[in-house]
């Protein structure tokens, strides 16, 4: 087997699991493990890409700090890549996200700055509450004259899935995929997959998850912005959306993910967070709506490991 050079060439080239014990059929449920990633989620393809491109285009300079507000994966996700290229890292974080995540960024070496809520509460971070984290990394960014990684605004985030999470997919399904099945954060992840998907011969159904009463992009009113789908679901349509790209959104409540963290942990072994058993509970809808055949496969993301959610 070959050295690898750092912990960074353990990203991405994620393996694809068949979902087969919680899901026997009609079709075939396959999922992304991104949880297997050093920093413990997807968000670690988003990061190197980041900041290596940073490094690249010279936007960051050696030993420059770094600045980013984070829900905790991105957070831990930049705290890998910046340790490797030496990068002291300052992140903001909503009081409202799980105390776990702020032990794992401490111990990663990262300065962290919690935030107060302002409208949700422990463990449902709202879209206002996202907004005071953006608002005072913005603020230490200037007064460190850091890079501000800006993983909302930043159109290279989506790069990362757009020539690695999606081609690693079709791949691994040799070019037979009926839908594509993702939660939206920044939308990195959804849109960069999407984008690969639409590009081939044979068409994917692109299916977006929003938390029920925050279904923004199937375009009704937030009715409930606190639930339990963390680093997604902000109740706002993401700066860089690409509404050409979505075919269709599936709300998923708080206890329907609930339940599918509970089945993918009894019988797949899978102890998951909430938004990845989100992906899984609207990958089942997808392929029991009747739509497709019973040979359909549906591939979605495995966003996480469920340790970090008390
Ligand atoms: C647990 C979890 N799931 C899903 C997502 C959404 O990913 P994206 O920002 O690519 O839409 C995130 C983003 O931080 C996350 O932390």
């Amino acid at each position: 087997m070959m050295e690898m050079q750092s912990v960074l060439d353990l990203i991405g080239h994620t393996r694809l699991l068949n979902l087969r014990r919680v899901h026997a059929g009609p079709g075939r449920l396959v999922a992304k493990a991104e949880f297997v990633q050093p920093g413990g989620s997807v968000k670690d393809r988003a990061a190197k890409i980041v900041i290596e491109s940073a490094l690249w285009d010279g936007s960051l300079k050696p030993d420059q700090p770094v600045v980013e507000m984070t829900s905790g994966n991105m957070g831990s996700a930049l705290a890998v890549v910046c340790a490797v290229y030496g990068h002291p890292l300052t992140v903001t974080m909503s009081e409202g996200n799980s105390p776990e995540r702020i032990q794992i960024l401490e111990q990663l070496g990262v300065r962290v700055e919690r935030i107060p809520q302002v409208d949700g509460r422990p463990g449902q971070v709202t879209g206002s509450d996202i907004e005071a984290a953006i608002a005072r990394a913005k603020e230490i960014a200037a007064e460190q004259g850091a890079f501000y990684v800006d993983q909302f605004n930043n159109p290279v985030c989506a790069e990362a899935h757009e020539h690695g999470t999606a081609p690693e997919i079709w791949e691994q399904v040799a070019g037979q995929l009926d839908a594509f099945v993702a939660c939206v954060g920044t939308g990195a992840t959804f849109l960069g997959a999407s984008r690969f998907f639409k590009r081939q011969r044979s068409p994917t159904l692109c299916v977006a998850v929003e938390p029920e009463g925050a279904e923004v992009l199937a375009g009704k009113p937030v009715t409930k912005p606190q639930h339990k789908l963390q680093g997604t679901g902000y109740g706002r349509i993401p700066p860089l959306w690409e509404p050409k790209l979505i075919d269709a959104a599936i709300a998923i409540g708080d206890e329907e993910a609930e339940k599918y963290r509970e089945l993918l942990a009894k019988r797949e072994g899978l102890y998951v967070g909430y938004s990845a058993a989100a992906n899984v509970a609207a990958a089942i809808k997808v392929l029991t709506s009747g739509k497709f055949t019973e040979n359909a496969t549906v591939a979605t993301v495995l966003c996480d490991a469920g340790w970090k959610y008390s």
